[in-house]
């Protein structure tokens, strides 16, 4: 027995965004069918920074984000953000692999959004627009371009340079750099950003545009002004999440929205249980806070190519 040890460099080339959508969205529908099993979050706080411990469990998979959010890392030459998963065997609790999670984070949160838009999102739909030009956007293009004929892309960010730069990374797409508002005219919109104060107005929300928001993942963040909310059908990937720290924390806090006004979980769309966008007019909202359940379904994928493909490294960890 031994415990693969993946780098960042061996997910690169393991990761395929086709791939990560089919089973990213089979973990939702066994989480609204009480296949799969995901408690709290939990957080850990120290003097610079914080630690989460995200634990999850698929049919046949089981394992454990460890991520930190170190603020001042750039200090020290380091990223803010860095986690591991721990990929363990459900029958036996062997450890199977340690994988960096950085790369299978940034492919199954855009895997999700474009879930979301499949769903979600008019069947028609062929633009897209990113509010925020980083990691996030590049991924989003990808998932979304995995799933929809896109004629048009518009990406906004608060830094110009790197919208520019975006649109140069994607030559084989029509991206076009814009202004915010601009880029709400599209079918689908992605908000992309760490903001903690909303940078989507509602006036510029079109009847039928579907949004993925994605960038508040914590308390105290929010892109869209709650006004957006109120007039949309909200769907959230888990609901006490999003409440603590999803898009909708702060309109919640502030009493601007109410959980009740929740329409339904992603999972449950997915499975059936209820219906998604009701008409062409309908402004339809996804609130993505990120679940263990995604990460565990990743690993799982990419644990099984590498075993198949051999040649990565793997120690005789726990000496059994
Ligand atoms: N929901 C999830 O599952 C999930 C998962 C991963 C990351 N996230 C969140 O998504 C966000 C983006 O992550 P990333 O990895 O792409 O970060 P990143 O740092 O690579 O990119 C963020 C981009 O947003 C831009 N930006 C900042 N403030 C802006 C504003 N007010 N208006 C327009 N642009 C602005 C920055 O200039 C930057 O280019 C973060 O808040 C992150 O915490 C959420």
């Amino acid at each position: 027995m031994d415990t693969l040890l993946l780098t960042s460099n061996d997910l690169a080339g393991l990761l395929d965004m086709k791939e990560v959508i089919g089973v990213v969205e089979q973990s939702f529908k066994d989480y609204a069918t009480g296949k799969a099993q995901m408690p709290s979050k939990v957080y850990l706080r120290v003097e610079k920074g914080d630690f989460r411990a995200m634990p999850g469990a698929v049919p046949g998979a089981v394992g454990m984000k460890w991520v930190n959010v170190h603020p001042l890392n750039r200090n020290l030459g380091l990223p803010t953000v860095m986690g591991i998963i721990l990929y363990s065997d459900p029958h036996s609790g062997y450890p199977l692999a340690i994988m960096d999670a950085a790369d299978i984070t940034a492919y199954r949160t855009a895997a999700t959004s474009a879930i979301a838009s499949k769903y979600l999102a008019r069947p028609e739909s062929r633009s897209l627009g990113l509010i925020g030009a980083g990691r996030q956007a590049h991924m989003h293009l990808l998932s979304h371009a995995a799933i929809f004929t896109l004629d048009a892309v518009k990406v906004y960010d608060v830094r110009p340079e790197a919208a520019e730069a975006f649109v140069r990374h994607f030559p084989q797409f029509n991206v076009k750099s814009t202004s915010a508002e601009e880029a709400l005219a599209s079918d689908i919109v992605c908000t992309l950003t760490p903001a903690t104060a909303p940078v989507v107005k509602a006036s510029w929300v079109k009847p039928g545009t579907h949004i993925n928001a994605v960038g508040a993942d914590a308390p105290g963040k929010e892109e869209l002004e709650p006004g957006i909310l109120n007039r949309a059908r909200v769907v959230v990937d888990d609901v006490a999440q999003a409440c603590h720290a999803g898009e909708i924390n702060m309109p919640v806090r502030q009493g601007l929205f109410r959980k009740e006004q929740i329409w339904a979980s992603l999972g449950e769309i997915v499975a059936g249980a209820r219906p998604g966008r009701p008409d062409a007019q309908t402004v339809t909202v996804f609130d993505s806070t990120g679940l263990a359940i995604e990460d565990v379904a990743a690993a799982r994928l990419v644990y099984e190519k590498a075993r198949k493909r051999g040649g990565y490294l793997s120690v005789d960890l726990i000496g059994a």
